[in-house]
């Protein structure tokens, strides 16, 4: 790809300032602005920002598209600018590395915002499941299915045995399409999505093991794997896992007509309680098409609901998190205004930082299974 950013770099006064981290972490937030937005202009259609639904205020207000984790995997596939500068977690950027075109570079701001989920499932921890499928004999029946919060390695991992991605949006139909090629689903790492979206078809919870990677075997017989429907990873999400049903209860009590619209990586007994469930994306049209005077409790990260919230009180609609104590994702928060003009001022001078890039031999497969998902919509 042909880089214009000589060009810019020219034009920039930055041109002398030092570019070292430190230097913008010792500074405050909203100092940070006109660095961000001067940095943006002067790369103009070479950078592209996404930002995850999640991010803070400070920040997702510079992003050139917004979504969740299935809209912006669209969008990095779309794109054509020679940078992505993912404002999400680790397993994003990946992804959209996964999905870019050759030559493009993405830039994570903070190489610490990773997604506990996703560390809950390691490769060798799958291969090692996997293999006790195979000596249950059922493993050629089993399609395995990863939440896209999971490293490149386990959507590669998924792509090469037949498998696909899935985001908290598609998934009921990544489950249809598995079912269709196979008898059971390895699912990976939410045990929550994968039980809700499960049990949203019809499959008994008897028939959804949960596999646990610290235990010999799992902690699964042959007669169990080979039983069921879906074995399910048992990772979960800390932010979600917080939100309980007697949290449900308690808004029900306090707002009488709430909805709850929950997020499906909530336990099972939270969203069987909740009124809709659905992806950030989804959460976020629910009220936007609710009518004036609808009153929400949603159960997902803080960030989104508090900005909902200032969103849609001028048009009457209330909204309250799910749990008072609120629980944002401590990872997602790293990417700060700070990181975000110190990732665009390096870029400005040339510099890529913190770039994130899958090894070649996870790419053909990873790629693979992500594409898969891409086909299924
Ligand atoms: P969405 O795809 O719904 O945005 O979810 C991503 C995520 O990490 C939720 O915890
Ligand atoms: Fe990962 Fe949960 Fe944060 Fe989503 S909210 S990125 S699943 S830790």
């Amino acid at each position: 790809m042909n880089l214009a950013v000589d060009a810019v770099k020219a034009a920039s006064p930055e041109a002398a300032s030092s570019c070292t981290l430190e230097n913008y972490l010792a500074l405050p937030d909203h100092s940070m602005d006109e660095r961000i937005a001067r940095a943006r202009a002067r790369l103009g259609a070479t950078t592209v920002l996404l930002g995850h639904h999640y991010q803070r205020d400070e920040v997702i207000r510079f992003a050139d598209f917004t979504g969740d984790s299935y809209k912006l995997s669209q969008a990095a596939a779309a794109t054509t600018a020679n940078y992505v500068i993912f404002c999400g977690v680790h397993f994003m950027a990946e992804s959209a590395d996964l999905l870019g075109q050759a030559g493009q570079q993405v830039i994570l701001p903070d190489l610490n915002a990773g997604c506990s989920m996703a560390d809950m499932a390691e490769i060798s921890q799958v291969e090692a499941c996997w293999e006790a499928l195979e000596r249950a004999g059922v493993a050629a029946e089993t399609v395995p299915l990863t939440y896209m919060n999971s490293t490149a390695a386990i959507k590669a991992f998924c792509g090469e045995r037949g498998g696909l991605v899935c985001t908290s949006s598609n998934a009921g139909r990544a489950f249809r399409w598995a079912f269709e090629r196979g008898q059971r689903i390895l699912f990976l790492p939410d045990q929550h999505l994968g039980r809700n979206t499960g049990h949203a078809m019809g499959i008994g919870l008897n028939e959804m093991p949960v596999w646990d990677p610290w235990m010999p075997q799992g902690g699964l017989t042959r007669q169990q794997l080979a039983a069921s429907r879906v074995v399910l990873w048992k990772g979960h999400c800390a932010v979600h896992q917080r939100f309980l049903p007697s949290h449900v209860d308690q808004v029900r009590a306090n707002f009488p007509g709430i909805q709850v619209i929950v997020h499906p990586e909530c336990r099972f007994e939270v969203c069987q309680k909740a009124d809709a469930l659905g992806s950030t994306e989804r959460l976020i049209k629910i009220v936007e098409d609710a009518p004036e005077g609808s009153v929400f409790a949603i159960g997902t990260e803080l960030h989104l609901v508090n900005r909902l919230a200032k969103r849609f009180a001028p048009q009457g609609k209330k909204i309250v998190t799910l749990d008072e104590t609120g629980c944002l994702c401590t990872t997602m928060y790293r990417i700060s205004p700070q990181h975000l003009a110190w990732a665009l001022e390096n870029l400005v001078e040339g510099r890529v930082v913190n770039r994130i890039q899958v090894k070649p031999e996870t790419k053909r497969w990873a790629r693979v299974a992500l594409d898969r998902m891409l086909e299924i919509g």
